[in-house]
């Protein structure tokens, strides 16, 4: 009997250091945005951080840190303690285009992140200040090839959503170079937009939707292959006569490399609670957002993703840098 005791308090003993490592969250956990407030990297974080802090027991708390196309937010939060405690929403500009687009770039997205799974796919619109000449997009295509002194474009930074996709856009037009302005997100962008200070951007459309249906600016067309249900009258760039000039965009969550695994699960499982809570998801799809399939929920389905995208845009965006 006295064995058995003793035997018993051995083995909890033994199970002790376990547990202790699995007791997470313990404190407050850092997503960091990696640009301005109000842009749609922050649209998408307040909206899953809000679910995901219910879920961890903790608050999750969203910190807005922004400069060169998003890469020095990303830089922060890659380069923490792998504890958990600091994660950050990055999307396709940060996690696929930025390599190839700062040689100098402290993370590596494809070898040196733990990926935690995709928030949100965000479609990209071509959107312009709402008394802007152009009334369609072949309109468009012509003023800006006519214009190329003239004509201002908003983006959120070299390596950003909105730089990557209107360069990929330009080089279609076959018009690199025209007057752009850098903002520290796209949030910022819109107000100035709105304001009828710049013409016209490529921006994701969770943080422009409800402008657009205002009538506070204008969208010429979504580069996908459908129609975004959010914006029903908006066509699609093949119905208004780009159809070469398709990107989808998304945001998703990161965490250092080396995380314990135990606590990626953890996420993992927050953020997919969040995009299964009804709240959330009917906010998400009223902005224009697409709901990530259960595959790209996963760390490795989102890893696929930010490779797959990487592959496709390093050819041209290390060209277009060079230029
Ligand atoms: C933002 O949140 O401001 C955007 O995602 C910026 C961008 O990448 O265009």
């Amino acid at each position: 009997m006295k064995k058995l005791a003793l035997g018993a308090i051995a083995a909890l003993a033994l199970a002790l250091p376990a547990q202790a490592q699995t007791k997470y969250p313990e404190r407050p956990i850092t997503m960091i945005v990696p640009f301005a407030a109000g842009g749609p990297t922050d649209v998408i974080a307040r909206l899953v951080s809000e679910s995901m802090s219910k879920t961890l027991g903790t608050q999750v708390v969203v910190e807005n840190v922004a400069g060169a196309g998003g890469t020095t937010g990303i830089t922060r939060a890659l380069t923490a303690a792998p504890d958990g405690y600091t994660i950050a929403m990055g999307h396709l500009g940060t996690f696929s285009a930025a390599p190839s687009t700062y040689p100098n770039l402290k993370y590596d997205p494809i070898d040196g992140m733990q990926a935690i799974g995709l928030a949100g796919g965000t479609p990209i619109l071509i959107v312009a200040k709402k008394d802007f000449a152009p009334k369609d997009l072949k309109e468009f295509v012509a003023y800006v090839k006519g214009n190329t002194d003239k004509v201002t474009e908003a983006h959120a930074g070299v390596g950003s959503v909105s730089w990557t996709t209107c360069t990929l856009l330009k080089g279609q037009l076959g018009v690199p170079k025209l007057n752009s302005v850098a903002y520290r997100g796209t949030g910022p962008a819109l107000n100035d937009l709105v304001s009828g200070q710049i013409d016209f951007m490529c921006d994701q459309i969770v943080s422009v939707s409800e402008q657009v249906k205002a009538g506070t600016i204008k969208a010429y067309a979504v580069a996908s292959a459908e129609r975004s249900p959010a914006l029903p009258d908006v066509p699609t760039t093949k119905e208004a006569g780009l159809p070469e000039y398709q990107i989808e965009a998304w945001n998703g969550l990161a965490a250092p490399k080396g995380t314990p695994k135990e606590i990626v699960d953890k996420l993992v499982d927050a953020l997919d609670k969040a995009l299964k809570d009804e709240t959330v998801k009917t906010r998400l799809l009223g902005l224009g957002a697409v709901i990530p399939s259960a595959e790209e929920r996963t760390p490795a389905g989102f890893a696929a993703l930010i490779k797959r995208d990487a592959d496709k845009l390093t050819p041209v965006l290390s060209q277009a840098v060079k230029k």
